[in-house]
């Protein structure tokens, strides 16, 4: 275990475990549709490459950058980079690392939405139910989980620990100093 790390949370075997179950829901929701992986950048990359191995639809691969800031405007959405993909008819699945406070998921969802695709639905593998401030609710999710700041598996604080291949609590004099 990393030294910055007080817990272990969920171990590469039980999110790999997680992945198949998600998965399996997704597959027999869409029942043979194409799906359009919509992956959050950067945190997602993990999650998307492990879930997507376990699915059995056909799926597409596109990715976005986006921030969404903590100031007092709750719509501020800054669009780093948007997807290539034309999604007018299109299953959009938006597939992000954590839910907390759903800002980030509430804006990304309606600009996609107001784009025509057929559906947009989210799976996350986390969910801080706890941090919710807006109101977002995620169509599929992995785990929920207690108000911790948590990294690995893509989750980062200050870009690090994102190559983890477990969930972990940060330790918090790592991010308190
Ligand atoms: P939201 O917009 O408040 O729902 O936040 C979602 C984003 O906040 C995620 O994509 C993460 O980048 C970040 N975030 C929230 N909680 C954590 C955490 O415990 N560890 C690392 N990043 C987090």
């Amino acid at each position: 275990m990393h030294k910055d790390i007080k817990e272990i949370l969920y171990t590469e075997e039980e999110i790999k475990a997680k992945c198949d179950e998600l998965a399996k829901q997704i597959d027999q929701d869409y029942a043979g549709q194409e799906i359009l992986l919509v992956g959050l950048l950067k945190g997602s990359v993990p999650f998307m490459a492990e879930l997507a191995k376990h699915l059995k639809s056909d799926v597409k691969f596109d990715f976005m950058s986006v921030s969404s800031y903590s100031g007092v405007e709750s719509k501020t959405l800054v669009v780093r980079q948007d997807i290539k993909e034309d999604i007018r008819g299109k299953n959009v699945l938006i597939v992000e690392d954590i839910l907390d406070t759903g800002k980030t998921l509430y804006n990304v969802k309606e600009m996609l939405e107001k784009r025509h695709a057929k559906s947009v639905k989210i799976v996350t593998l986390l969910d801080k139910e706890e941090g919710r401030v807006f109101d977002m609710k995620a169509d599929y999710s992995g785990f929920k989980i207690p108000n911790a700041f948590v990294v690995g598996y893509g989750l980062d604080f200050n870009e690090r620990y994102r190559q983890l291949p477990y969930i972990g609590v940060l330790k918090e004099d790592c991010y308190k100093k």
